[in-house]
């Protein structure tokens, strides 16, 4: 059997066709994206979205914390998923973009679940912290810079609950975690997070070869 079927085109429609549910708030919040440089590249594909959605779902989760806000298709597809009462907390280093995601938020009726804080990541998630104490969230998506995956990654064990989940995307990197000459800090970042997860014991993992490469990571119980 084949252990990783290739995706072509064919199959990638097959896929979409017999699963995909975007509906048209989030479809017209993906191609209004799709206008702005790089757009495409940096939102989640939907299939991932609805992904997203269902493991905030499966984990039951009622706290999530983001990073990397863009334009707010993956805030708007989990923020979705949580229960009444629910909380997202997304961040991005600039408001450019979240303001074009918020009037969607709201049209989808979750905009006070949605708790944006512009700033660098780094400090949002020390200020967290330091508010809120360790363990505070059920699930962390981190889909920001990729140089600081790494210290995304510390920090974000120090939030998520223990059983709780953390979710990393771009964890291929558009295939440059295996090409030699890219050397620049976003893939050392990638490959520097890929190679300590491997070990880092705290942890179960699962890397998916879906997308751009998703990995999921369990924070043991203790
Ligand atoms: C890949 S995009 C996020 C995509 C988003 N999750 C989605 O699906 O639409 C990465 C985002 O991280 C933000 N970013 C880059 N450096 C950052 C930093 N140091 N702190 C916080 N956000 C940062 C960028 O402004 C960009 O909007």
């Amino acid at each position: 059997m084949a252990e990783q079927i290739s995706m072509t085109p064919e199959l990638q429609e097959y896929v979409t066709d017999s699963s995909l549910r975007e509906d048209d708030i989030l479809r017209e919040l993906r191609h209004e994206t799709a206008g702005l440089p790089g757009g495409t590249a940096l939102q989640v594909p939907a299939q991932e979205g609805q992904f997203l959605a269902l493991l905030i779902r499966l984990v039951g989760a009622a706290s999530v914390l983001e990073i990397g806000t863009f334009t707010g298709y993956s805030t708007l597809c989990m923020a979705r998923a949580l229960p009444a009462g629910g909380r997202l907390v997304t961040c991005d280093i600039t408001d450019r973009w979240p303001s074009i995601g918020a009037p969607y938020w709201k049209r989808a009726e979750v905009a006070d679940r949605i708790d944006l804080r512009v700033g660098d990541a780094v400090e949002t998630m020390e200020g967290l912290l330091a508010d809120g104490g360790p363990g505070t969230f059920d699930v962390v998506f981190v889909d920001a810079d990729k140089a600081n995956y790494p210290r995304y990654y510390e920090l974000a064990m120090e939030l998520v609950r223990p059983g709780g989940l953390i979710v990393v995307d771009n964890t291929l990197f558009f295939g440059r975690v295996v090409d030699p000459a890219c050397t620049d800090a976003d893939t050392e970042g990638v490959r520097a997070l890929n190679a300590r997860l491997r070990e880092d014991e705290r942890v179960e993992l699962s890397m998916l070869p879906v997308a751009d490469g998703i990995t999921l990571v369990r924070r043991k119980d203790v």
